[in-house]
């Protein structure tokens, strides 16, 4: 059965979008069938898995988001909304977002359906696919809260930076009035992780670390994700690092990959 995992934190660039595309990345080498989908206007895992800047696709997921709040009985597949990822993503598709995302809060404003709107335009694809995974825009809008109610499980990437990790807080308790609220039930928290971890700046390393042991108290992993320029050339390039097995940020995102799953089996 499909599992599904939303990877959100309000904060802009703490790593979303890159644990996105290499969690896909990995559990394409693993032979699983992955959707990714785009939630952000920005668009920022289409240009890396498709390598475009403008999708070529004829709906779009805001195609679906207006089609999910019309009363209009003919309905657009979600289907036409997919696209393969470039190869070097082998088994991965994306879910294609686009600019006009933007304008979703507006239209969903006084909607009582909106949290179900992911979870509904996903429902036809759920068999298609062995893993979906949704990279949210850095907002807690309309898109993001949908995308936390259509998953299983929820990774918050984190920085080293407080605002980070008090994204991640806040994101608990959305996810906590959301539980409250009957908009969703069994979702797992499969941790915050440190994307971009940099030892080299020895201090500043333990002041956060002191400050997420304080925040975050347990919610931190020990596994972290490490920062390398090798993955800044891997996303200009539209690739990955994982066809690298041996190479380190290889490995750890392999062991985020698995304890994921493990999590959300
Ligand atoms: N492990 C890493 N090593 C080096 N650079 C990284 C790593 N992870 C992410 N980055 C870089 O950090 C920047 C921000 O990453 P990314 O776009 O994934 O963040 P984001 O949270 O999705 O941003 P946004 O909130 O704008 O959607 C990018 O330039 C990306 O290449
Ligand atoms: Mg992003």
């Amino acid at each position: 059965m499909v599992k599904i995992i939303a990877v959100a934190n309000n904060k802009g660039g703490v790593g979303k979008t890159t644990l996105s595309i290499s969690l896909a990345a990995e559990a394409g080498i693993q032979k699983k069938r992955v959707l990714v989908v785009d939630t952000d206007p920005q668009q920022n895992a289409y240009m890396v898995l498709v390598g475009d800047t403008k999708p070529k696709n004829s709906v779009t997921l805001s195609d679906l988001v207006l089609q999910f709040f019309s009363k209009e009985k003919q309905k657009i597949s979600s289907k036409l909304a997919i696209t393969p990822a470039n190869p070097s993503f082998v088994g991965v598709e994306v879910l294609v977002g686009d600019p006009n995302l933007q304008g979703i809060d507006l239209i969903a404003a006084h909607k009582i359906n909106k949290f179900s709107l992911i979870k509904e335009i996903l429902k036809p694809l759920r068999d298609s696919y062995d893993l979906i995974i949704i990279d949210t825009p850095p907002a807690t809008d309309t898109l993001t809260l949908a995308s936390l109610c259509a998953c299983d499980g929820y990774i918050v990437p984190i920085d080293m930076s407080e605002m980070a990790q008090s994204g991640y807080l806040e994101i608990d308790s959305i996810v906590d009035q959301l539980k409250e609220g009957g908009n969703c039930k069994n979702i797992k928290f499969i941790g915050c992780v440190y994307s971009m971890f940099e030892n080299r700046k020895a201090h500043a390393t333990k002041l956060s670390m002191d400050l997420a042991k304080k925040n975050l108290f347990d919610r931190v992993m020990d596994l972290k994700i490490s920062r390398s320029t090798h993955m800044n050339e891997a996303l200009i390039c539209h690739s990955h690092l994982q066809d690298e097995r041996n190479h380190k940020i290889s490995i750890e995102y392999q062991k985020l990959y698995k304890h994921t799953m493990g999590v959300i089996v």
